[in-house]
């Protein structure tokens, strides 16, 4: 347990864990015949994800371009699973493959949304890869191609996820428990 502007953060998964399995996803990726590949991570909650997946994925031999999206979701309500776009990419996706990468998988509102958007697009595979996989909580229907872990129905912070855009520095992945 560590204590973070006054609150008491216990650990779910180490720094040390979460590269393990970053490897493995990589490694999992290995001798796939990827046609252009363009990355698109999802912000903001992927960029510390991304910016390791990406390094793990070149120690596999795999040399993707790189771009970003900004996508924020509704959420409450009527307009629940209503996606909009922040940010587009820049870049052409036709006859490419894509990996959407995105911190946590929860609705599936947001991947399910880019996924479609890709595709829309003429992307010739859209592939999905997620640090966590809140299955429970799934309404779209959207299957990763790889997961980090599968998440307990917590509020996560850290490794980039945050609240209220605090915590996102931690190096690990962590449950806020209360205060110190
Ligand atoms: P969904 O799959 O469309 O429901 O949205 C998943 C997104 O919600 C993730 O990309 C995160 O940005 C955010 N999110 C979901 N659960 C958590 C959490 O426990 N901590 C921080 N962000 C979360
Ligand atoms: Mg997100």
């Amino acid at each position: 347990m560590i204590t973070v502007r006054g609150k008491r953060i216990s650990t779910l998964y180490s720094a040390e864990q979460i590269a393990e399995r970053n490897a493995d996803m990589a490694a999992q990726m290995q001798g796939k015949e990827y046609n252009d590949l363009l990355v698109i991570a999802v912000l903001k909650g992927s960029f510390i994800f991304a910016a390791d997946l990406i390094r793990a994925m070149y120690a596999s031999g795999i040399a993707p371009e790189v771009e970003f999206i900004t996508l924020s979701s509704y959420g409450k309500g009527t307009e629940a699973g209503k996606v909009q776009i922040l940010r587009d990419i820049d870049s052409n996706v036709t006859d490419r493959d894509v990996l959407l990468i995105d911190d946590i998988l929860e609705s599936g509102n947001t991947l399910q949304f880019a996924k479609e958007l890709m595709e829309q697009r003429g992307a010739r595979n859209v592939e999905i890869a997620v640090l966590l996989d809140k299955h429970s909580k799934r309404k779209a229907q959207v299957t990763p191609n790889y997961v980090g872990f599968e998440c307990p129905d917590h509020f996560v912070v850290g490794y980039g996820m945050d609240v209220a855009y605090a915590f996102r520095e931690l190096p690990f992945v962590g449950v806020v428990e209360g205060d110190a």
